[in-house]
């Protein structure tokens, strides 16, 4: 059995019709798609009524693409002020889903799916195992969580519209999941990359060599994750590890998806979703780099103008679906974005080189302390079941120093014994935050 998914170009006859379009084509389909969508909203959500009044702007005013720019944000704040069901533009008894994201603080955001809507959301996470790679006739084991999470139910519904066998497995039971790896052969996996790590030392916990595991591919989103990171989990597991992107507010995983042949940044459905990027003002950026804001052309029951997603990247050319923009791999969240110091630093910064030093694990968390008026950041990171004392003393100065020198502050290392740190099994927590308020 070949290791991998082969690495090669969509062949036409399994794209889609969305896929078949030229960049023109496209770009015509959503000028109508984003007109209709104004209109939806201005017509039938009181919130968008308010507030395109409020900036002075109609539906009419869209006359072309660059026209969106004068629409004002939407924002979590706007679905919170109207929870749960405010911001819904269809009556309720054409609502056929709810799905909620909890959020750290306050009221979860409540989103909604027509008939149609989870119609589109099928189709675009079909087109997403097709791009990882994965055919009709794959196991699909779905580790991301069941439940008011987007993330089970979404890849559930796309794996068998691609025409794959499904093997809903949600989170959780880790030594249960490698057992269903091991005996119902799975060639896709669907599964946050902080939780595949937790199941790879399941693997080695039970002697066996996760290698040798019928998987394939595996497809990997709902938190930021580094190209180190794809390094150790490709490495580990034999398998190609791509990108999947996606927000609940906007409809859950499969807004942009990473293609197996090419790894470069994942490619924004834009048949259905439209992107932009603006700076912290909400200036559209001239570089393509900043802010990640969303629209959505085809979506019912939540229509989502200008969604601000706090999700940093960068829009670039499309590359193996030539007519579809890609976005770099997410660096992180302005809100996860700490403040040491007056320096700032980024988990994923962290991750980066924390994984450059072979006698410490993939596991680590970042304490956040005050001392004074002094903050004070601790990288603990669990050695390598096999690194020595002196490894691991060697391991806190390398560490150490590059953040010092890549990131531009002092931090405190340590390096504790495997197994010390709680794993996840959904989406990982790395930040330890006691500074207090
Ligand atoms: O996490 C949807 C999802 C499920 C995506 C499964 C991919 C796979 P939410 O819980 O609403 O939805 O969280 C959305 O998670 O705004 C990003 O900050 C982060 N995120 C999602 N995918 C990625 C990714 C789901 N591939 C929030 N890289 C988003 C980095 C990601 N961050």
């Amino acid at each position: 059995m070949p290791a991998r998914v082969p690495a090669e170009p969509l062949p036409d006859a399994l794209r889609d019709e969305g896929e078949r379009l030229g960049r023109e084509e496209l770009r015509a389909l959503q000028l109508t798609r984003l007109q209709s969508t104004l209109r939806h909203a201005y017509e039938d959500v009181e919130l968008y009524r308010k507030k395109f009044d409020a900036a002075g702007v109609r539906p009419e005013d869209c006359r072309s693409l660059e026209d969106l720019a004068r629409f004002p944000f939407t924002t979590k704040a706007d679905l919170r002020d109207t929870y749960p069901y405010g911001m819904f533009g269809v009556p309720m008894e054409k609502v056929r889903r709810i799905h909620a994201s909890s959020g750290s603080t306050g009221l979860p955001t409540v989103v909604g799916y027509t008939d149609s809507d989870l119609s589109v959301w099928a189709d675009v996470v079909a087109r997403s195992i097709r791009a990882a790679g994965g055919r009709p006739g794959h196991k699909v084991h779905v580790a991301y969580g069941y439940g008011l999470f987007t993330g089970g139910l979404g890849a559930h519904y796309g794996a068998e519209r691609a025409g794959c066998t499904v093997i809903p497995a949600s989170g959780g039971m880790t030594a249960r999941q490698v057992q269903l790896i091991r005996d119902f052969e799975p060639e896709i996996i669907m599964i946050t990359p902080s939780y595949m790590l937790a199941l790879l030392d399941e693997f080695e916990r039970q002697g066996l060599d996760p290698r040798t595991c019928s998987l394939k591919a595996g497809i990997f989103g709902a938190e930021p994750w580094t190209e180190e990171m794809r390094r150790e989990i490709e490495d580990r597991l034999d398998l190609h590890a791509v990108d999947i992107y996606g927000l609940s507010e906007v409809m859950g995983p499969g807004v942009a998806q990473e293609c197996v042949e090419t790894k470069d940044g994942l490619h924004v459905w834009e048949d259905h979703f439209y992107p932009e990027t603006v700076d912290p003002l909400g200036e559209e950026t001239t570089d393509g780099e900043g802010e990640l804001v969303l629209t959505t052309l085809t979506k019912e029951a939540l229509p989502v103008i200008r969604y601000r997603t706090r999700d940093l990247t960068r829009l670039l050319p499309g590359t193996a679906r030539p007519a579809f923009r890609r976005i770099r791999k997410i660096t992180g969240r302005s809100d996860d974005m700490l403040i040491v110091r007056g320096v700032n630093v980024f988990p994923s910064q962290i991750e980066e080189l924390v994984l450059r030093v072979p006698a410490v694990a993939p596991h680590f968390q970042l304490h956040l302390t005050r001392s004074g008026r002094l903050d004070r950041m601790t990288v603990v990171v669990e050695a390598r079941p096999d690194a020595l004392p002196e490894q691991r003393a060697e391991a806190e100065g390398l560490i150490a120093a590059g953040v010092k020198d890549g990131v531009g502050v002092s931090v405190e290392v340590r390096v504790v014994d495997p197994d010390t740190l709680e794993r996840s099994v959904g989406k990982i927590r790395r930040v330890k935050d006691e500074r207090g308020v």
